[in-house]
């Protein structure tokens, strides 16, 4: 399958060429095997397959998701959640404080979260009630976060102190368990960012390295807006470092220096 070929499948699902170039070798040989299952030479024979045959098309956009994640992925960002972020939002919010991490993958970003906010315990006198919702638009991912074990390279911005807290090693220190207690208060659920968030009013959500990333600008704006529609006023929209918002998108003040993270305005 030649670029021009990959582009072909990319614009049938609107995804945007931008988002795959780098990791399109590992996407292409996933959607190679698909079609040789199919019985499809060209690409031609494999949309023309997609489009008779909703089960196949679904699983090819399943093949398309990328699941590149890992723990505290950004530290500067991690830094200024534990720092500036989650300490804002506590004081706000003593009761409970609401999270939705959209397109959370295999749960890394999740348990991240988890993680700080448990250390954050020694700061506060006591913690509001934590709920995560953590939605994906592909179950296999969700299965993987649920599961909690992950490979030694996905730690790499762990320090050694706080994995020996927090993890089990496995299969002789290649592969890691997150501990039980962090799998607690998490709702893992599939759902796709093109229709209704999974509740409102949350004080924080996590748009990392999705939506923005790997759509055609047609799709990002309304799928967008409604992830800012789940916002609480004053709530923290935190996008992928490289990531911009759609040009239309109203009502988000960027937080400090950080161009990735925004509030909503009261
Ligand atoms: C690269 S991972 C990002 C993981 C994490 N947010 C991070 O930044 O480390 C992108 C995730 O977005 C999910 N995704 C892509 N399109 C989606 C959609 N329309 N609805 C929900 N999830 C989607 C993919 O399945 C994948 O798990």
């Amino acid at each position: 399958m030649d670029d021009q070929q990959f582009r072909q499948l990319l614009n049938c699902f609107a995804l945007s060429w931008d988002g795959y170039r780098k990791v399109r070798k590992g996407v292409k040989k996933r959607v190679r095997r698909h079609m040789q299952q199919l019985g499809c030479r060209t690409m031609q024979a494999y949309l023309s397959a997609l489009n008779q045959n909703k089960e196949a098309r679904q699983h090819c956009e399943y093949l398309l998701t990328v699941s590149i994640s890992r723990f505290f992925r950004v530290q500067d960002f991690w830094q200024a959640l534990e720092n500036k972020i989650l300490p804002t939002i506590i004081k706000e919010n003593r009761h409970r404080v609401k999270v939705w991490s959209a397109g959370c993958a295999c749960g890394e970003e999740v348990y991240s979260l988890k993680i700080l906010w448990d250390m954050l315990g020694g700061r506060f006198q006591r913690l509001p009630e934590l709920e995560i919702w953590a939605t994906d638009m592909n179950p296999a991912y969700l299965n993987k976060a649920r599961t909690g074990i992950y490979p030694r390279s996905s730690l790499k911005e762990i320090p050694e102190a706080l994995r020996k807290i927090y993890f089990r090693p496995q299969a002789k220190g290649r592969f890691y368990a997150v501990c039980d207690p962090l799998k607690k208060q998490v709702v893992w659920r599939v759902h796709n960012l093109f229709f209704d968030p999974p509740g409102r009013d949350f004080q924080l959500v996590f748009l990392r390295n999705s939506l923005l990333t790997y759509y055609q600008d047609e799709l990002k704006e309304p799928a967008f807006q409604k992830v800012l529609d789940s916002l609480a006023q004053g709530g923290f929209l935190i996008i992928g470092s490289h990531e911009k918002i759609p040009p239309g998108a109203r009502g988000l003040l960027l937080f400090g220096h950080h161009p990735y993270i925004f509030q909503k305005e009261a």
